[in-house]
């Protein structure tokens, strides 16, 4: 495949070696005459492990080339690579400039071009940003988007120091796109990369590398905390996370990685709260340990928020206890957002057959009446009950029986902190709580949109 990149620093001259040797042609653009030269030398532009005789193995095939002349590289490729830099301002907002500046050189070659002509952003950039270039490559060649070109997001994974070792064997292959052209194109070019080939919508691609570097961050800091509590206790914490590590279950595994609703429960509140005040006591400070709660306390709110933004008095909880399953109710959080809405004046409904039966029962009464003095009266084992009273349903958790809530109750108002529904056809309003919207069905969108409107304000 005859490939160009635009942008020959790190990540380019990496890209340009490594698809060399995956068998492609590929011509480097830079702006920098030096670059350019190092490249047509057979020379890497960057100090690397491995990267040298990559670069000069695909020169002396005649695999490797490099220009100024951008006319040339988009004229002479099928698919360009816009590798510039995407360097941080002091807010932290990114400047798009060297993008947008490609984006313009693209589109000016793109103008003689008869051929469609595939454009990837392999840069880091925030989500909205491929919509953008496909506008400025659309002004600057008089092109349509689709029929002449298209823009794919394909981040690039690497780290330096073993940047050829990441490229050859990413974790996995991402790539954002709206075009069936540029899907099988890109099989096609990375078909010798091992790791799942992952193609998705533009924008959830883009977001990515955000959210994958923040998490990495966070680890890291996560790891330090813990080490330095474990210092001050004289505990050896490379012993500890080595062991951490080991559990593939609950620690090192998808669990957890639902958005969703506040954790509750009675362990994960009183044991992150335990090592917090531990911390303390030994004058470690642990600042992200200490916003993990925060956080938490924030989500309620947003759950409060947006059943408040619906504008309705009668409010159904379906479940009460912190999962599926149980009739536990100590920290289960969805009892703060009750109490917090009983005290505003709404009129609650709650089901919960768990919490009902050990009522009746009088397993767990004593607990229920003694804490939950507001809310005990109000619960019931009758879902229909609590449907038909309610105007807005709010469902807590993922008792099967919920998931044939909206075709029962067609016109009630539907938010759902659990991603009880993947998709969703509804006639009513459904909104989730960390998520955008998941039905199908187009006028309830517009709804929604409004909602979000009425939570601003
Ligand atoms: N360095 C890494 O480890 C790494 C890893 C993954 C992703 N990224 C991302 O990849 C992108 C590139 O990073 P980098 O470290 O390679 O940057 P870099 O600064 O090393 O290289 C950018 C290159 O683009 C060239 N350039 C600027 N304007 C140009 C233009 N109009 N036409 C052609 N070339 C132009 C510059 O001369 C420079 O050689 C960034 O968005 C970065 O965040 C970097």
């Amino acid at each position: 495949m005859n490939i160009s990149i635009f942008g020959l620093g790190y990540v380019g001259c990496v890209g340009a070696a490594c698809c060399a040797k995956l068998g492609h042609h590929v011509i480097g653009n830079d702006v920098s005459e030096n670059k350019v030269n190092l490249i047509n030398q057979g020379k890497p532009t960057i100090i690397e492990a491995d990267i040298e005789p990559l670069i000069k193995e695909a020169h002396d095939k005649g695999l490797l080339e490099a220009t100024t002349d951008y006319h040339y590289a988009v004229h002479n490729s099928e698919i360009s690579f816009i590798v510039v830099g995407t360097p941080s301002s002091k807010e932290g907002h990114l400047n798009l400039g060297y993008i947008y500046n490609v984006a313009e050189q693209i589109g000016a070659a793109l103008k003689d071009k008869d051929e469609f002509h595939i454009i990837a952003i392999r840069s880091t950039v925030l989500p909205g940003t491929n919509k953008k270039v496909g506008e400025i490559v659309e002004k600057a060649s008089g092109k349509s988007r689709g029929k002449d070109f298209t823009i794919v997001s394909n981040p690039e994974f690497l780290r330096e120091g073993t940047a050829v070792q990441d490229y050859m064997n990413p974790p996995l292959t991402l790539v954002g796109t709206d075009s069936e052209i540029a899907d099988k194109k890109f099989r096609e070019l990375y078909k010798d990369i091992p790791g799942e080939f992952i193609s998705t919508d533009i924008e959830v691609a883009e977001i990515m590398k955000y959210v994958n570097n923040t998490y990495h961050a966070l680890k890291i800091v996560f790891g330090n905390e813990v080490g330095n509590i474990c210092k001050a206790l004289n505990i050896d914490s490379h012993k500890v996370m080595e062991i951490f590590c080991k559990d593939t279950q609950l620690n090192i595994s998808p669990y957890y990685f639902k958005p969703g609703f506040a954790y509750g429960g009675s362990c994960l509140p009183k044991d992150s709260k335990a090592l917090r005040t531990l911390a303390h006591d030994l004058y470690v400070d642990v600042p992200v340990i200490n916003a993990i709660n925060p956080s938490n306390e924030l989500q309620k709110k947003n759950a409060i928020d947006i059943i408040e933004s619906k504008g309705k008095k009668k409010v159904g909880i379906l479940g009460l206890s912190f999962k599926a399953g149980t009739d536990d109710l100590r920290c289960s959080p969805i009892v703060d957002v009750a109490e917090a809405l009983l005290g505003k004046g709404y009129e609650i409904h709650i089901y919960d057959k768990n919490v009902a039966k050990s009522q009746k029962t009088n397993t767990n009464a004593d607990f229920i009446s003694a804490k939950l003095p507001h809310l005990h009266s109000i619960i019931t084992d009758d879902l229909n009950e609590v449907c038909n009273a309610s105007d807005v349903l709010v469902i807590t958790n993922k008792e099967k029986e919920f998931s044939d809530v909206p075709a029962m109750y067609p016109n009630k108002i539907i938010v759902d902190l659990v991603r009880q529904f993947k998709e969703l056809d509804y006639e009513g309003n459904y909104e989730g709580i960390s998520w955008s919207n998941i039905n199908v069905n187009p006028a309830q969108n517009n709804e929604i949109i409004r909602d979000m409107v009425k939570t601003e304000f």
